[in-house]
């Protein structure tokens, strides 16, 4: 059954899902490898539909997979399809373009993250929506973390990072519409997230709690993780 937006919400999502999805191994676009038999989009449309205040959803889908791409989420919910570009960077880029005006609330959420719970969607578009310009979801960093460089054979440690100031950065990450615009607009250099970009222009990004279920699918392990984890997202 195709899922009904909300026509009356403040709050598009932007779904980049144009990568080759090389570190998954052979296989085609990562957005479309299947997750427990539907492909990993599916799983994150479905989800983005489940949240409430969500109005407009445009994926950036691979430029030969537009159509295929259109078919595989008519069942799902209404969705705009256009094609994505080189670096993910130009993908939200296009995708942004078929924002309609009126909508003053944009989110950037990876494909690669399908298992985000729509909570996490709400809770970011809250946070704007209470006036932050820009939010992002964060973990702490459980990990160690050292920073290296080359050694005589093998790479060298050069110092230990407090980890207690990192956060790993998830996705949806939302934005005040004309912000975000703003920061495409005027953009220098490619960058892997757009909380970076609005961070160069000056912009104060404000974080929330992240969720474990919004991994990003990136290696084949994760695949065996994610599912794992469907029955509990
Ligand atoms: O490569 P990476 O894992 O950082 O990609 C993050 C997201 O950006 C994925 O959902 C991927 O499909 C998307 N992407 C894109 N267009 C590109 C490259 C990546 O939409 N040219």
């Amino acid at each position: 059954m195709t899922a009904q937006l909300n026509a009356r919400g403040d709050v598009a999502v932007l779904v980049p899902a144009a990568g080759a999805g090389l570190r998954l191994g052979p296989g085609g676009p990562k957005a479309l490898r299947l997750l427990a038999g539907e492909p990993l989009l599916v799983h994150a449309i479905r989800r983005i539909a489940a949240a409430g205040s969500v109005r407009v959803i445009v994926v950036a889908a691979p430029a030969a997979e537009v159509e295929a791409v259109q078919e595989l989420l008519a069942p799902v919910a209404p969705v705009t399809v256009v094609a994505g570009g080189a670096e993910r960077q130009e993908s939200v880029a296009l995708a942004l373009a078929a924002v309609p005006a009126g909508v003053d609330i944009v989110l950037v959420h990876d494909a690669a993250r399908a298992l985000t719970p729509p909570q996490l969607i709400e809770a970011v578009a809250a946070a704007v929506r209470a006036g932050h310009p820009a939010v992002i979801p964060v973990l702490p960093v459980v990990d160690t973390i050292k920073e290296v460089g080359p050694g005589p054979e093998l790479e060298v440690v050069l110092g230990t990072v407090d980890r207690a100031v990192l956060r790993s950065v998830q996705t949806p990450q939302g934005f005040r519409h004309d912000v975000l615009a703003a920061a495409h607009a005027t953009a220098a250099d490619s960058l892997t997230d757009d909380a970076g970009l609005v961070e160069k222009a000056g912009v104060p990004v404000t974080c929330v709690p992240g969720s474990e279920l919004a991994l990003k699918i990136t290696r084949p392990l994760d695949l065996i993780l994610a599912e794992a984890l469907l029955h509990v997202s």
